[in-house]
């Protein structure tokens, strides 16, 4: 078959270039494309232009208001998007529907009693059940809760038990393109003020949202909690993490903090955890499942504080609003959602989207966070006044342009100051990109790229909105708009 020179030609070649098959190199190819085999798919489908127009007005301009199935990509929230894997299928199957004692929430308990050291666990049917249940428990009128930037169901139940959420994120978390590698850390010293101001008395705990969401996606590191949980142990307030997004932080503790390289994610979850008296989880995010979310603490006595409303607001303690069924999807997607090859591939993905965007030149709030990339709106469209929502027209040119969804991070999300009934102007004018978790493939995000490049290109011509209905709390989800004349 070769020639005597064709075959030296052929094994110099094999020789030359065997790195591509040597295993190390197999490892460096695998290390962020999608760890996993896709044995189930869902069509999805580009309606016509003249239908996205139609959709587009029926929904007054809000695309909050389309239905999925008009949608291409939906990028609107990675919580509870994400796909189940065959194990947590399996686990479906396996559910045991006793009222108390279900088998699957011994599973669960076990879970994060395995990765999160807890001993004591409540499952709920969400995160802001989880918030439901524990502040009603812990905050009374009058309360402060400090915290990195608290999430809006957080802050919400903050205030609907009368306590007030106070932000003591470190300044450089306002600056969309310094790069730092936590910007979702505490200023301690603004934490310490509040706790000198305000004393144990009147705050019942301190939050730690990790990923911090509404700062963009941005981790907290191990050392900025582990000197929060020194901190507040002095001034004897508790301190809860808010663990949504617990796992992708652990993977940036992983590759950002110093001698941290070399241990095993899971042993960073304890080491994370074990800054904590307590911790509220929505799995829809990190345990990878539909629905479901849990309370869980090492203290007896917060337990015990917090299980009658369990019961009151979620259902018996082994089941707290969930089937048996999703129990066992969520001990079983707990332990997923810390594999190191689906971090890699995960936190590599969102970030490859971000990297896109950011070489076509486009405003992308910097570094990537763990589970969306975010849109500077007062770059993308700095004509267009906040109080005309630069962010919901972007959103709703994107859905005419390619059928993406995306979410606005700013104005209408931030609603009216209760004293002036003037529009709050978000600090920063954002749009959030968020990516379900083993969902979309990287060609999904080349195709959102060139979409959001197609906005990019025509944004001299995107005007305003004005509103034309307007409901008094959580505005963004209904409002409806008309297109500024
Ligand atoms: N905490 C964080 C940090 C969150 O991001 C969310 C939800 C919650 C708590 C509440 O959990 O939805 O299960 O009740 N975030 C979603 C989002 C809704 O789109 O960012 P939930």
């Amino acid at each position: 078959m070769f020639s005597g020179s064709g075959a030296a030609r052929f094994l110099t070649y094999l020789f030359i270039n065997r790195e591509p098959f040597s295993p190390a190199m197999g490892e460096e190819i695998f290390r962020d494309m999608e760890p996993f085999r896709i044995k189930m798919v869902e069509p999805i489908h580009l309606p016509s232009r003249e239908d996205r127009e139609r959709f587009l007005e029926e929904a007054g301009l809000n695309v909050f208001l389309i239905r999925g199935e008009n949608i291409l990509i939906d990028l609107l929230t990675d919580s509870g998007t994400g796909a189940m894997s065959d194990r947590q299928w399996a686990g479906l199957m396996m559910g045991d529907e006793t009222y108390a004692g279900s088998r699957n929430f011994y599973n669960l308990e076990a879970a994060v009693r395995d990765i999160l050291g807890f001993e004591y666990v409540l499952p709920c049917h969400q995160g802001r059940g989880a918030e439901n249940v524990l502040h009603t428990a812990l905050i009374k009128a009058g309360d402060v809760v400090p915290g990195n930037t608290h999430f809006d169901t957080t802050k919400a139940h903050i205030e609907h038990k009368k306590g007030r959420a106070i932000d003591c994120t470190i300044d450089e978390a306002a600056d969309p393109y310094l790069d730092l590698p936590f910007k979702g850390n505490l200023d301690l010293k603004k934490l310490e003020d509040v706790y000198k101001q305000y004393g144990r008395e009147k705050i019942p705990f301190t939050v730690v949202t990790a990923t911090c969401n509404s700062g963009g996606g941005q981790p907290v590191s191990l050392e900025n909690m582990r000197k929060v949980a020194e901190l507040s142990g002095r001034y004897g307030i508790p301190v809860c993490l808010d663990g949504a997004r617990f796992a992708e932080n652990c993977y940036f503790i992983k590759k950002r903090e110093k001698g941290m390289e070399n241990m095993p994610i899971k042993d960073i979850a304890r080491e994370t955890a074990a800054c904590f008296d307590m911790m509220t989880m929505s799995s829809k995010k990190d345990a990878i499942v539909n629905i479901g979310g849990f309370i869980a603490t090492g203290s007896r006595e917060i337990y015990d504080s917090v299980k009658n409303f369990g019961i009151l607001f979620e259902g018996f303690v082994t089941y707290g609003g969930l089937a048996g069924r999703d129990l066992e999807a969520m001990a079983r997607g707990l332990y997923e959602g810390i594999d190191e090859d689906y971090l890699t591939y995960r936190i590599g993905h969102v970030r490859y989207l971000g990297e896109k965007l950011r070489n076509m030149g486009m405003p992308v709030l910097w570094p990537p966070g763990g589970h969306a990339i975010y849109l500077d709106m007062k770059e993308f469209l700095p004509n267009i006044p906040q109080d005309q929502f630069p962010g919901m027209a972007f959103c709703a040119h994107l859905y005419l342009e390619s059928g993406v969804r995306g979410v606005e991070i700013g104005t209408l999300l931030n609603g009216r100051d209760p004293d002036t009934g003037m529009n709050r102007p978000a600090k920063l004018e954002l749009v959030r990109l968020t990516i379900p978790r083993r969902v979309y493939t990287h060609r999904h995000l080349d195709y959102v790229a060139k979409a959001v490049k197609k906005v990019w290109d025509m944004r001299d011509s995107i005007r305003g909105l004005e509103l034309t209905e307007e409901p008094p709390v959580l505005r963004h989800f209904t409002a409806r708009f008309k297109w500024v004349e």
